[in-house]
Protein backbone atom coordinates (compact mmCIF):
# COMPACT_ATOMS: atom_id res chain seq x y z
CA UNK A 1 0.00 0.00 0.00
CA UNK A 2 1.51 3.40 -0.56
CA UNK A 3 0.58 7.02 0.06
CA UNK A 4 -0.96 8.81 -3.19
CA UNK A 5 -1.98 12.73 -3.28
CA UNK A 6 -3.46 13.52 -5.76
CA UNK A 7 -4.19 17.30 -7.14
CA UNK A 8 -7.37 19.24 -9.19
CA UNK A 9 -6.58 22.74 -10.64
CA UNK A 10 -8.56 25.02 -8.79
CA UNK A 11 -11.00 26.97 -10.73
CA UNK A 12 -11.32 31.75 -10.79
CA UNK A 13 -14.59 32.24 -8.71
CA UNK A 14 -15.44 34.85 -11.17
CA UNK A 15 -18.45 32.85 -12.73
CA UNK A 16 -20.69 29.05 -12.75
CA UNK A 17 -18.93 26.42 -12.96
CA UNK A 18 -19.26 25.26 -16.91
CA UNK A 19 -18.72 21.73 -18.34
CA UNK A 20 -15.01 22.13 -18.87
CA UNK A 21 -14.58 22.30 -15.48
CA UNK A 22 -15.48 18.61 -14.35
CA UNK A 23 -12.63 17.21 -16.68
CA UNK A 24 -9.90 18.06 -13.75
CA UNK A 25 -12.54 16.75 -10.78
CA UNK A 26 -13.60 13.28 -12.69
CA UNK A 27 -10.15 12.34 -14.22
CA UNK A 28 -8.99 12.59 -10.91
CA UNK A 29 -11.52 11.36 -9.36
CA UNK A 30 -10.76 8.46 -11.49
CA UNK A 31 -7.81 7.86 -10.89
CA UNK A 32 -8.27 8.11 -7.04
CA UNK A 33 -10.85 5.42 -7.04
CA UNK A 34 -8.49 3.16 -9.65
CA UNK A 35 -5.35 3.93 -6.77
CA UNK A 36 -7.85 3.08 -3.71
CA UNK A 37 -9.38 -0.30 -5.12
CA UNK A 38 -5.58 -1.22 -5.55
CA UNK A 39 -5.32 -0.98 -1.60
CA UNK A 40 -3.10 2.93 -1.92
CA UNK A 41 -4.02 5.33 0.84
CA UNK A 42 -5.54 8.31 -1.18
CA UNK A 43 -5.65 12.40 -0.32
CA UNK A 44 -7.53 14.39 -3.09
CA UNK A 45 -7.60 17.91 -3.07
CA UNK A 46 -9.82 20.74 -4.59
CA UNK A 47 -10.32 24.19 -4.14
CA UNK A 48 -11.41 27.64 -5.41
CA UNK A 49 -8.73 30.51 -6.76
CA UNK A 50 -10.47 33.68 -5.11
CA UNK A 51 -7.93 36.12 -5.52
CA UNK A 52 -6.69 38.69 -8.80
CA UNK A 53 -8.13 41.17 -10.84
CA UNK A 54 -10.90 38.38 -13.04
CA UNK A 55 -12.55 37.51 -9.70
CA UNK A 56 -11.99 41.31 -8.43
CA UNK A 57 -13.51 42.86 -12.36
CA UNK A 58 -16.47 40.72 -11.98
CA UNK A 59 -17.35 41.07 -8.80
CA UNK A 60 -17.46 44.84 -9.31
CA UNK A 61 -19.57 44.43 -12.25
CA UNK A 62 -22.08 42.46 -10.24
CA UNK A 63 -22.25 44.65 -8.10
CA UNK A 64 -21.19 42.85 -5.15
CA UNK A 65 -18.34 43.42 -2.64
CA UNK A 66 -15.61 40.91 -3.66
CA UNK A 67 -15.47 39.14 -0.36
CA UNK A 68 -19.61 38.00 -0.87
CA UNK A 69 -19.13 37.36 -4.57
CA UNK A 70 -16.01 35.20 -4.15
CA UNK A 71 -17.88 33.15 -1.43
CA UNK A 72 -21.27 32.72 -3.21
CA UNK A 73 -19.43 31.11 -6.49
CA UNK A 74 -16.87 29.42 -4.40
CA UNK A 75 -19.88 27.79 -2.95
CA UNK A 76 -21.30 26.77 -6.36
CA UNK A 77 -18.10 25.02 -7.01
CA UNK A 78 -18.49 22.79 -3.83
CA UNK A 79 -22.13 21.99 -5.01
CA UNK A 80 -20.72 21.06 -8.75
CA UNK A 81 -18.27 19.20 -6.90
CA UNK A 82 -20.44 17.11 -4.89
CA UNK A 83 -23.07 16.82 -7.36
CA UNK A 84 -20.41 14.84 -9.94
CA UNK A 85 -19.71 12.67 -6.88
CA UNK A 86 -16.09 13.57 -6.50
CA UNK A 87 -14.01 11.53 -3.43
CA UNK A 88 -11.95 14.60 -2.50
CA UNK A 89 -10.56 14.74 0.70
CA UNK A 90 -9.74 18.01 0.89
CA UNK A 91 -10.44 21.25 0.16
CA UNK A 92 -9.30 25.18 0.29
CA UNK A 93 -10.33 28.42 -0.87
CA UNK A 94 -7.27 30.71 -1.08
CA UNK A 95 -8.68 33.38 1.03
CA UNK A 96 -8.68 30.95 3.79
CA UNK A 97 -6.23 32.91 6.14
CA UNK A 98 -4.28 30.35 7.22
CA UNK A 99 -3.30 29.57 3.46
CA UNK A 100 -2.88 33.48 2.99
CA UNK A 101 -0.16 33.11 5.72
CA UNK A 102 1.15 30.50 5.07
CA UNK A 103 1.84 31.68 1.21
CA UNK A 104 3.83 34.91 3.24
CA UNK A 105 5.97 32.02 4.66
CA UNK A 106 6.37 30.72 1.42
CA UNK A 107 7.60 34.03 -0.15
CA UNK A 108 9.85 34.77 2.95
CA UNK A 109 11.21 31.31 1.97
CA UNK A 110 11.61 32.05 -1.66
CA UNK A 111 13.82 35.68 -1.15
CA UNK A 112 17.20 34.88 -2.30
CA UNK A 113 15.17 34.52 -5.55
CA UNK A 114 12.79 37.51 -5.69
CA UNK A 115 13.90 40.91 -7.08
CA UNK A 116 12.14 43.96 -7.56
CA UNK A 117 12.27 45.58 -11.11
CA UNK A 118 10.09 48.03 -13.17
CA UNK A 119 7.90 45.97 -16.21
CA UNK A 120 7.04 47.65 -19.34
CA UNK A 121 4.70 45.25 -21.44
CA UNK A 122 1.66 43.98 -22.97
CA UNK A 123 -0.80 41.84 -20.54
CA UNK A 124 -3.96 40.09 -21.17
CA UNK A 125 -6.21 40.45 -18.10
CA UNK A 126 -8.06 37.56 -19.06
CA UNK A 127 -5.02 35.49 -18.64
CA UNK A 128 -3.42 37.59 -15.77
CA UNK A 129 -0.33 37.17 -17.28
CA UNK A 130 2.27 39.43 -19.68
CA UNK A 131 2.73 38.17 -22.84
CA UNK A 132 5.94 38.17 -24.90
CA UNK A 133 5.96 40.99 -27.56
CA UNK A 134 6.45 37.61 -30.17
CA UNK A 135 3.32 36.57 -29.08
CA UNK A 136 1.76 39.66 -28.99
CA UNK A 137 3.09 40.17 -32.59
CA UNK A 138 1.86 36.78 -33.60
CA UNK A 139 -1.78 36.98 -32.37
CA UNK A 140 -1.93 40.69 -33.99
CA UNK A 141 -2.40 42.25 -30.28
CA UNK A 142 -5.17 39.94 -29.51
CA UNK A 143 -5.33 37.52 -27.05
CA UNK A 144 -6.78 34.18 -28.77
CA UNK A 145 -8.32 32.64 -25.66
CA UNK A 146 -10.10 36.23 -24.45
CA UNK A 147 -10.18 37.88 -27.75
CA UNK A 148 -9.36 41.27 -26.09
CA UNK A 149 -6.34 43.39 -27.25
CA UNK A 150 -3.42 43.17 -25.01
CA UNK A 151 -3.28 46.34 -22.01
CA UNK A 152 0.04 48.07 -22.05
CA UNK A 153 1.55 48.02 -18.54
CA UNK A 154 4.40 49.43 -17.00
CA UNK A 155 4.47 48.20 -13.27
CA UNK A 156 6.61 47.91 -10.49
CA UNK A 157 6.75 44.04 -10.10
CA UNK A 158 8.79 41.61 -7.67
CA UNK A 159 10.22 38.73 -10.04
CA UNK A 160 11.27 35.25 -9.35
CA UNK A 161 14.66 34.30 -10.77
CA UNK A 162 14.09 31.53 -13.54
CA UNK A 163 17.58 31.40 -14.23
CA UNK A 164 18.19 29.57 -10.96
CA UNK A 165 16.18 26.65 -11.31
CA UNK A 166 16.57 26.28 -14.88
CA UNK A 167 18.77 24.20 -15.40
CA UNK A 168 17.41 21.99 -12.65
CA UNK A 169 13.86 22.06 -13.80
CA UNK A 170 14.67 21.24 -17.62
CA UNK A 171 16.95 17.92 -16.13
CA UNK A 172 13.70 16.61 -13.96
CA UNK A 173 11.36 16.73 -17.06
CA UNK A 174 13.91 15.16 -19.57
CA UNK A 175 14.85 12.44 -16.90
CA UNK A 176 11.09 11.90 -16.20
CA UNK A 177 11.62 13.10 -12.31
CA UNK A 178 8.60 14.88 -12.97
CA UNK A 179 6.69 13.46 -15.52
CA UNK A 180 4.90 15.17 -18.45
CA UNK A 181 1.55 13.74 -20.30
CA UNK A 182 1.07 13.64 -22.86
CA UNK A 183 4.59 13.47 -24.27
CA UNK A 184 3.73 16.14 -27.07
CA UNK A 185 3.32 18.66 -24.12
CA UNK A 186 6.36 17.79 -22.25
CA UNK A 187 8.51 18.97 -25.89
CA UNK A 188 5.94 21.68 -25.62
CA UNK A 189 7.33 22.52 -22.18
CA UNK A 190 11.11 22.09 -22.86
CA UNK A 191 10.39 24.55 -25.89
CA UNK A 192 9.06 27.09 -23.83
CA UNK A 193 11.62 26.86 -20.70
CA UNK A 194 14.22 28.07 -22.66
CA UNK A 195 12.62 31.02 -23.70
CA UNK A 196 11.07 32.00 -20.17
CA UNK A 197 11.73 35.01 -18.86
CA UNK A 198 11.94 35.63 -14.92
CA UNK A 199 8.14 35.28 -13.45
CA UNK A 200 6.42 38.33 -12.19
CA UNK A 201 5.16 37.23 -9.08
CA UNK A 202 3.43 40.72 -7.45
CA UNK A 203 1.32 43.50 -8.52
CA UNK A 204 0.90 47.34 -7.49
CA UNK A 205 -1.47 47.12 -4.58
CA UNK A 206 -3.15 50.27 -6.04
CA UNK A 207 -4.17 48.49 -9.13
CA UNK A 208 -4.85 45.64 -7.19
CA UNK A 209 -5.59 45.22 -3.83
CA UNK A 210 -7.54 42.00 -3.62
CA UNK A 211 -4.70 39.16 -3.04
CA UNK A 212 -2.41 37.90 -0.34
CA UNK A 213 0.09 41.21 0.90
CA UNK A 214 3.32 40.75 0.01
CA UNK A 215 5.15 40.55 3.45
CA UNK A 216 7.36 43.69 3.76
CA UNK A 217 6.09 46.06 1.70
CA UNK A 218 2.41 47.46 2.06
CA UNK A 219 2.38 48.67 -2.12
CA UNK A 220 2.20 45.11 -3.46
CA UNK A 221 0.31 41.80 -3.00
CA UNK A 222 0.62 38.55 -4.46
CA UNK A 223 0.53 37.59 -8.31
CA UNK A 224 -2.76 35.56 -8.18
CA UNK A 225 -0.75 32.22 -9.66
CA UNK A 226 1.96 32.81 -6.67
CA UNK A 227 -0.71 32.47 -3.76
CA UNK A 228 -2.93 29.73 -6.28
CA UNK A 229 0.10 27.00 -6.38
CA UNK A 230 1.09 27.11 -3.28
CA UNK A 231 -2.00 25.64 -2.65
CA UNK A 232 -1.30 22.21 -3.05
CA UNK A 233 1.07 22.18 -0.33
CA UNK A 234 -0.21 24.80 1.87
CA UNK A 235 -3.62 22.71 1.94
CA UNK A 236 -0.78 19.87 3.30
CA UNK A 237 0.06 22.36 6.36
CA UNK A 238 3.69 23.59 4.53
CA UNK A 239 5.52 25.11 6.44
CA UNK A 240 3.83 24.66 9.67
CA UNK A 241 3.82 20.87 9.34
CA UNK A 242 5.77 18.57 8.02
CA UNK A 243 4.27 17.38 4.39
CA UNK A 244 6.55 14.88 3.62
CA UNK A 245 3.75 11.97 3.82
CA UNK A 246 2.51 13.22 1.05
CA UNK A 247 4.69 15.67 -0.73
CA UNK A 248 5.20 15.12 -3.87
CA UNK A 249 1.69 14.89 -5.62
CA UNK A 250 1.98 11.38 -7.48
CA UNK A 251 -0.65 13.34 -9.79
CA UNK A 252 -1.72 16.86 -10.53
CA UNK A 253 -4.74 17.08 -12.96
CA UNK A 254 -4.23 20.58 -15.18
CA UNK A 255 -5.97 21.66 -18.82
CA UNK A 256 -3.71 22.29 -21.44
CA UNK A 257 -3.74 26.06 -20.85
CA UNK A 258 -2.49 26.13 -17.63
CA UNK A 259 0.53 23.64 -18.27
CA UNK A 260 3.30 26.27 -18.54
CA UNK A 261 2.52 27.71 -14.74
CA UNK A 262 2.39 24.13 -13.70
CA UNK A 263 5.46 22.60 -15.43
CA UNK A 264 7.85 26.38 -15.01
CA UNK A 265 6.66 28.45 -12.48
CA UNK A 266 5.56 25.56 -10.13
CA UNK A 267 8.73 24.01 -10.16
CA UNK A 268 10.72 26.68 -9.66
CA UNK A 269 8.81 27.80 -6.57
CA UNK A 270 9.21 24.29 -4.94
CA UNK A 271 13.10 24.08 -6.05
CA UNK A 272 13.71 27.56 -3.96
CA UNK A 273 11.87 26.06 -1.28
CA UNK A 274 13.77 22.81 -1.10
CA UNK A 275 11.22 20.54 -2.55
CA UNK A 276 10.48 17.48 -5.02
CA UNK A 277 8.86 18.18 -7.58
CA UNK A 278 5.74 16.58 -8.46
CA UNK A 279 6.05 13.22 -10.11
CA UNK A 280 3.13 13.71 -12.54
CA UNK A 281 1.58 16.24 -14.26
CA UNK A 282 -1.71 15.16 -16.25
CA UNK A 283 -2.59 17.70 -19.08
CA UNK A 284 -6.01 16.97 -20.79
CA UNK A 285 -7.36 19.07 -23.46
CA UNK A 286 -10.45 20.97 -23.35
CA UNK A 287 -14.09 20.17 -24.14
CA UNK A 288 -15.21 21.94 -27.00
CA UNK A 289 -19.26 22.68 -27.65
CA UNK A 290 -20.45 21.84 -31.46
CA UNK A 291 -16.64 22.08 -32.48
CA UNK A 292 -15.55 25.88 -30.78
CA UNK A 293 -14.56 26.95 -27.52
CA UNK A 294 -17.01 27.57 -25.18
CA UNK A 295 -17.39 31.47 -24.25
CA UNK A 296 -19.86 33.68 -22.30
CA UNK A 297 -19.17 36.30 -25.46
CA UNK A 298 -20.27 34.02 -28.03
CA UNK A 299 -23.06 32.53 -25.85
CA UNK A 300 -21.99 28.70 -26.15
CA UNK A 301 -21.51 27.81 -23.08
CA UNK A 302 -23.18 24.47 -21.85
CA UNK A 303 -24.34 24.46 -18.14
CA UNK A 304 -22.96 20.98 -16.18
CA UNK A 305 -26.23 20.91 -14.15
CA UNK A 306 -27.98 20.64 -17.01
CA UNK A 307 -26.26 17.58 -18.57
CA UNK A 308 -26.92 16.30 -15.46
CA UNK A 309 -30.71 16.70 -15.32
CA UNK A 310 -31.31 14.90 -18.79
CA UNK A 311 -30.27 11.08 -17.88
CA UNK A 312 -28.47 11.61 -14.46
CA UNK A 313 -24.85 11.63 -12.67
CA UNK A 314 -24.00 8.61 -14.67
CA UNK A 315 -24.47 9.54 -18.27
CA UNK A 316 -22.61 12.66 -17.58
CA UNK A 317 -19.35 10.45 -15.73
CA UNK A 318 -19.76 8.20 -18.88
CA UNK A 319 -19.83 10.80 -21.48
CA UNK A 320 -16.90 12.71 -20.38
CA UNK A 321 -14.69 10.03 -19.21
CA UNK A 322 -15.03 8.35 -22.64
CA UNK A 323 -16.26 10.29 -25.11
CA UNK A 324 -14.25 13.62 -23.93
CA UNK A 325 -10.70 12.38 -24.92
CA UNK A 326 -8.16 12.46 -22.23
CA UNK A 327 -5.79 14.20 -23.87
CA UNK A 328 -7.36 15.62 -27.08
CA UNK A 329 -9.62 18.52 -27.62
CA UNK A 330 -13.12 17.01 -28.01
CA UNK A 331 -16.32 17.70 -28.97
CA UNK A 332 -19.75 17.95 -26.36
CA UNK A 333 -22.98 18.08 -28.54
CA UNK A 334 -26.56 17.28 -27.32
CA UNK A 335 -27.15 14.47 -30.03
CA UNK A 336 -23.42 13.00 -28.99
CA UNK A 337 -24.81 12.72 -25.62
CA UNK A 338 -28.04 11.61 -26.20
CA UNK A 339 -26.73 8.79 -28.65
CA UNK A 340 -23.99 8.02 -26.51
CA UNK A 341 -26.90 7.73 -23.35
CA UNK A 342 -29.21 5.39 -25.72
CA UNK A 343 -27.06 3.71 -27.61
CA UNK A 344 -24.07 2.63 -25.22
CA UNK A 345 -25.21 3.12 -21.73
CA UNK A 346 -28.94 1.79 -22.26
CA UNK A 347 -28.37 -0.41 -25.03
CA UNK A 348 -24.42 -1.89 -24.26
CA UNK A 349 -25.03 -2.15 -20.45
CA UNK A 350 -28.46 -1.38 -19.16
CA UNK A 351 -30.52 -4.06 -21.46
CA UNK A 352 -27.26 -6.52 -20.41
CA UNK A 353 -27.99 -6.26 -17.08
CA UNK A 354 -31.55 -6.48 -17.04
CA UNK A 355 -31.35 -9.61 -19.75
CA UNK A 356 -28.30 -11.49 -18.02
CA UNK A 357 -30.49 -11.14 -14.31
CA UNK A 358 -33.72 -12.04 -15.92
CA UNK A 359 -32.20 -15.09 -17.14
CA UNK A 360 -30.65 -16.28 -13.84
CA UNK A 361 -33.92 -15.40 -12.34
CA UNK A 362 -35.50 -18.01 -14.67
CA UNK A 363 -32.60 -20.60 -14.10
CA UNK A 364 -32.42 -20.01 -10.59
CA UNK A 365 -28.84 -19.19 -10.77
CA UNK A 366 -27.43 -17.53 -7.49
CA UNK A 367 -25.15 -14.57 -6.87
CA UNK A 368 -21.26 -14.55 -6.85
CA UNK A 369 -18.10 -13.10 -5.08
CA UNK A 370 -17.21 -9.87 -6.70
CA UNK A 371 -13.59 -10.39 -7.16
CA UNK A 372 -10.45 -7.70 -8.07
CA UNK A 373 -7.98 -8.56 -10.19
CA UNK A 374 -7.57 -6.18 -12.70
CA UNK A 375 -6.57 -7.01 -16.63
CA UNK A 376 -2.86 -5.77 -17.24
CA UNK A 377 -3.83 -3.88 -20.34
CA UNK A 378 -6.76 -2.01 -18.10
CA UNK A 379 -4.00 -1.41 -15.21
CA UNK A 380 -1.43 0.14 -17.71
CA UNK A 381 -3.74 1.97 -19.08
CA UNK A 382 -4.99 3.53 -16.19
CA UNK A 383 -1.38 4.02 -14.59
CA UNK A 384 -0.35 5.89 -17.92
CA UNK A 385 -3.60 8.08 -17.48
CA UNK A 386 -4.64 7.13 -20.12
CA UNK A 387 -8.12 7.37 -19.05
CA UNK A 388 -10.22 7.21 -22.34
CA UNK A 389 -8.19 4.35 -23.39
CA UNK A 390 -8.91 2.54 -20.59
CA UNK A 391 -12.77 2.73 -20.33
CA UNK A 392 -12.96 1.91 -24.11
CA UNK A 393 -10.74 -1.40 -23.18
CA UNK A 394 -13.89 -1.78 -20.25
CA UNK A 395 -16.41 -0.86 -23.33
CA UNK A 396 -15.04 -3.93 -25.53
CA UNK A 397 -15.52 -6.36 -21.97
CA UNK A 398 -18.48 -5.36 -21.85
CA UNK A 399 -19.89 -5.56 -25.17
CA UNK A 400 -17.92 -9.37 -25.47
CA UNK A 401 -20.33 -10.27 -22.28
CA UNK A 402 -23.49 -9.65 -24.60
CA UNK A 403 -22.52 -11.41 -27.84
CA UNK A 404 -21.06 -14.01 -25.26
CA UNK A 405 -24.71 -14.53 -24.34
CA UNK A 406 -25.91 -15.27 -27.85
CA UNK A 407 -23.00 -17.49 -28.34
CA UNK A 408 -23.68 -19.63 -25.97
CA UNK A 409 -27.63 -19.61 -25.92
CA UNK A 410 -28.17 -19.94 -22.01
CA UNK A 411 -31.97 -20.40 -22.66
CA UNK A 412 -31.46 -23.55 -25.61
CA UNK A 413 -29.20 -25.15 -22.80
CA UNK A 414 -31.92 -24.47 -20.15
CA UNK A 415 -34.60 -26.36 -22.90
CA UNK A 416 -33.09 -29.34 -23.69
CA UNK A 417 -32.85 -29.68 -19.80
CA UNK A 418 -29.39 -29.73 -19.16
CA UNK A 419 -29.21 -28.16 -15.45
CA UNK A 420 -25.55 -28.54 -14.84
CA UNK A 421 -24.40 -26.55 -17.97
CA UNK A 422 -26.97 -23.96 -17.56
CA UNK A 423 -25.55 -23.35 -14.44
CA UNK A 424 -21.94 -23.63 -15.52
CA UNK A 425 -22.52 -21.13 -18.07
CA UNK A 426 -24.30 -18.62 -16.31
CA UNK A 427 -22.04 -18.63 -13.56
CA UNK A 428 -19.01 -17.55 -16.03
CA UNK A 429 -21.37 -14.77 -17.47
CA UNK A 430 -21.94 -13.68 -14.05
CA UNK A 431 -18.62 -13.73 -13.10
CA UNK A 432 -17.34 -12.00 -15.95
CA UNK A 433 -19.95 -8.87 -15.57
CA UNK A 434 -18.72 -8.69 -11.99
CA UNK A 435 -14.84 -9.02 -13.17
CA UNK A 436 -15.76 -6.23 -15.48
CA UNK A 437 -17.75 -4.09 -13.53
CA UNK A 438 -14.73 -3.29 -11.41
CA UNK A 439 -12.90 -2.32 -13.66
CA UNK A 440 -15.81 0.28 -14.34
CA UNK A 441 -16.21 0.96 -10.76
CA UNK A 442 -13.49 3.80 -11.15
CA UNK A 443 -15.60 5.09 -14.05
CA UNK A 444 -19.00 4.81 -12.90
CA UNK A 445 -19.05 4.58 -9.34
CA UNK A 446 -22.70 4.46 -8.74
CA UNK A 447 -23.35 1.68 -11.07
CA UNK A 448 -20.84 -0.71 -10.27
CA UNK A 449 -22.67 -0.34 -7.18
CA UNK A 450 -26.10 -1.52 -8.49
CA UNK A 451 -24.57 -3.96 -10.32
CA UNK A 452 -22.78 -5.61 -7.59
CA UNK A 453 -26.31 -5.46 -5.53
CA UNK A 454 -28.08 -7.10 -8.34
CA UNK A 455 -25.31 -9.64 -8.96
CA UNK A 456 -23.14 -10.26 -5.87
CA UNK A 457 -25.99 -11.40 -3.62
CA UNK A 458 -26.27 -15.04 -2.06
CA UNK A 459 -29.74 -15.15 -3.10
CA UNK A 460 -31.14 -15.99 -6.54
CA UNK A 461 -30.28 -13.24 -8.63
CA UNK A 462 -33.53 -11.23 -10.09
CA UNK A 463 -33.44 -8.19 -12.36
CA UNK A 464 -33.98 -4.63 -11.25
CA UNK A 465 -37.45 -3.38 -10.67
CA UNK A 466 -36.41 -0.12 -12.94
CA UNK A 467 -33.89 -0.76 -15.86
CA UNK A 468 -30.47 1.23 -14.66
CA UNK A 469 -30.69 3.36 -17.77
CA UNK A 470 -34.34 4.10 -19.18
CA UNK A 471 -34.44 5.29 -22.64
CA UNK A 472 -35.04 8.26 -23.51
N1 LIG B 1 -7.40 29.39 -11.35
C1 LIG B 1 -6.65 28.79 -12.37
C2 LIG B 1 -6.02 27.49 -11.91
C3 LIG B 1 -5.11 27.64 -10.73
S1 LIG B 1 -4.40 26.11 -10.26
C4 LIG B 1 -3.30 26.54 -9.08
C5 LIG B 1 -7.54 28.49 -13.59
N2 LIG B 1 -8.86 28.46 -13.37
S2 LIG B 1 -9.94 28.17 -14.51
O1 LIG B 1 -11.21 28.26 -13.85
O2 LIG B 1 -9.74 29.01 -15.64
O3 LIG B 1 -9.69 26.69 -14.99
C6 LIG B 1 -9.74 25.61 -14.07
C7 LIG B 1 -9.47 24.30 -14.78
O4 LIG B 1 -10.50 24.06 -15.72
C8 LIG B 1 -8.16 24.30 -15.57
O5 LIG B 1 -7.51 23.05 -15.47
C9 LIG B 1 -8.63 24.52 -16.99
O6 LIG B 1 -7.77 24.00 -17.95
C10 LIG B 1 -9.92 23.74 -16.96
N3 LIG B 1 -10.80 24.14 -18.05
C11 LIG B 1 -11.37 25.36 -18.26
N4 LIG B 1 -12.08 25.29 -19.43
C12 LIG B 1 -11.97 24.06 -19.96
C13 LIG B 1 -12.55 23.37 -21.05
N5 LIG B 1 -13.36 23.97 -21.91
N6 LIG B 1 -12.28 22.06 -21.17
C14 LIG B 1 -11.52 21.37 -20.25
N7 LIG B 1 -10.96 21.98 -19.24
C15 LIG B 1 -11.07 23.33 -19.13
O7 LIG B 1 -7.01 28.28 -14.66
Amino acid sequence: MSKVYICTAIPYVNGNPHIGHAMDYLLADTYARFCRKNGDEVRFEVGTDEHGNKVFSTAAKNGLPVEEYASQNSQKFQDFIQKLNISFTDTIRTTDPDHMRRCQEIWQRLEAHIYAADYDGWYCEGCERFVTQKEYDETGGVCPDHQKPYERLTEKNYYLRIADFRDEIKRQIEANEMQILPEFRKQEVLRLLEDTPDISISRPKKQLSWGVPVPGDDSQVMYVWMDALSNYITILGYPDQDISAWWPATAQFVGKDILRFHTITWPAILLGLGLPLPKTIVSHGHVLADGQKMSKSVGNVVDPLEVVERHGLEAFRYYFSRHIDTFADSDFTWQKFDDAYNNELANDLGNLVQRLAALCRKNQITGHEVRVEFAPVYCDLMQKFEFSKAFNYVWGEVQGINKLIDQTKPWELAKLGNQAKTEAVMGELVDKLLHVTTMLEPFLPDTATKIYEIFSTTEIIAPPTTPLFPKA
